[in-house]
């Protein structure tokens, strides 16, 4: 019987938690921990009594989490908390020889940049552990990999272009919220965008590069180049490639609310002084905002992110589209989440499945797409997240 220990009680972590008790089997015995316990608990209160334990950590003290590993002799450690105690938790990962899996790359607390150096850092430490880590397993990042490295594997001989198409179709009928959390979200989005082509990073104002793509299931929407951190391994493991961006749809009412707040200073991340306190305005604007977690039972539409790809087979020019569609209310009546959550969720839980079982093995820190990647998309049809694959040329 193993033991997982599930690390940050937001939105993806509801989701996490209960794909993992409808996985038991896997699983074992489920400890949910996070720096505030009433957040356990609101998830604990959503499944069955004794399905799952729950604990206080604070993720920023690796100490704290070494104990709490030592405690629950967790078998794996799935870290849905914050980018921030990315390295925390994986200096006690090391520490105590356990497995590791994470969603999203380190960002410093200070600093509005992420980059995968420090825990890549960690890989000679994660292989004298003699364990494995397991970086960003969740959509995009995450399923967006594994879907470039199976185009790699069944379509092409070389895939010369990528564009990663990111679209929440979903209304949750606020004039302005975001569907994770919102001083990541933020930060992502109004930092310069970037994109990969004939081996240097290509740099863009926020917002300059745009175009209409056509969303199956969804519709016409106006879709964004963004800087996205799995650009950055994917360049280094897809072979031959000359071109690889990311977009992001967003809805004209979104863009204004960002650019005010941009404009007034409230996306800021330097402490400012107000009357005798220091407060930074992005956290301070966060406690504004609407929960991402408390927008499950009021969004509607769907989600569709997904993968152009274009390079040769077999002599021939050809290009693919590898998608996966998820209805909003349909996951609030699963998980009681909104798709976003659920989507970044369910690789989460089909990651360390794999890991627990033994399907993805290594000693040292990997990217998604440097697994084989069959059955994480064999999963993600078992799952709750069936995918389709056209051809456009
Ligand atoms: N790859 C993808 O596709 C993708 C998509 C969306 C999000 N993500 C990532 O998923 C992660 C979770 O996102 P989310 O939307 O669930 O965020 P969220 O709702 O804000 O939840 C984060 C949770 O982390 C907990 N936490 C924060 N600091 C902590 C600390 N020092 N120690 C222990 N717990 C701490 C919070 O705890 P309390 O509630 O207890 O205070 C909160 O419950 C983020 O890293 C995000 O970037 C990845």
């Amino acid at each position: 019987m193993k033991n997982t220990l599930i690390i940050g009680a937001g939105g993806v972590g509801g989701v996490v938690v209960h794909k993992c008790v409808m996985n038991k089997a896997v699983f074992g015995t489920i400890t949910l921990a996070s720096r505030r316990l009433e957040s356990c608990q609101k998830i604990a209160d959503q499944l069955p009594a004794g399905a799952i334990g729950i604990a206080q950590v604070n993720a920023d003290h690796t100490d704290e989490v070494i104990a709490l590993i030592q405690k629950t002799k967790a078998d794996i450690v799935i870290n849905v908390a914050l980018p921030y105690q990315d390295l925390a938790i994986m200096d006690a990962c090391i520490a105590t020889k356990t497995p590791y899996l994470d969603t999203a790359n380190y960002e410093h607390p200070d600093l509005a940049k992420f980059e995968y150096k420090e825990q890549w850092a960690r890989h000679e430490a994660f292989q004298k552990a003699g364990v494995m880590a397991l970086l960003g397993s969740g959509f995009d990042p995450g399923a967006t990999n594994v879907f470039c490295a199976y185009a790699q594997k069944h379509y092409f001989d070389t895939i010369e272009t990528i564009d990663i198409l990111d679209c929440n179709g979903g209304d949750h009928g606020y004039a302005f919220a975001t569907n994770f959390n919102p001083e990541i979200n933020l930060r992502e989005v109004s930092a310069n965008g970037r994109y990969w082509e004939n081996g240097k990073w290509v740099e863009t104002k926020p917002m300059e590069i745009h175009f209409t793509w056509d969303y199956p299931e969804v519709g016409e929407k106006e879709s964004y180049l963004l800087y996205h951190e799995e650009m950055e391994s994917l360049v280094k493991h897809i072979k031959g490639l000359k071109r690889i961006r990311f977009f992001m749809t967003f809805g004209p009412s979104y863009l204004k609310h960002m650019e005010v707040l941009q404009n007034v200073g409230m996306l800021g991340i330097e402490p400012v002084e107000h009357k005798g306190q220091k407060i930074i305005p992005i956290e301070f604007l966060k406690t504004l905002l609407p929960d991402p977690a408390s927008l499950g039972p009021r969004t509607v539409g769907k989600t569709n992110i997904g993968i152009v790809a274009e390079g040769m087979k077999d002599g021939k020019r050809r290009k693919i589209y590898l998608y996966q569609v998820k209805d909003h209310q349909e996951c609030y009546r699963e998980v009681k989440s909104q798709a976003v959550s659920y989507t970044t969720g369910v690789p989460a839980m089909i990651g360390a499945m794999l890991m627990l079982q033994g399907a993805w093995s290594g000693q040292g820190v990997f990217n998604m797409e440097q697994m084989n990647p069959d059955p994480f998309m064999d999963a993600l049809n078992a799952h709750g997240l069936p995918w389709q694959m056209v051809e456009l040329a």
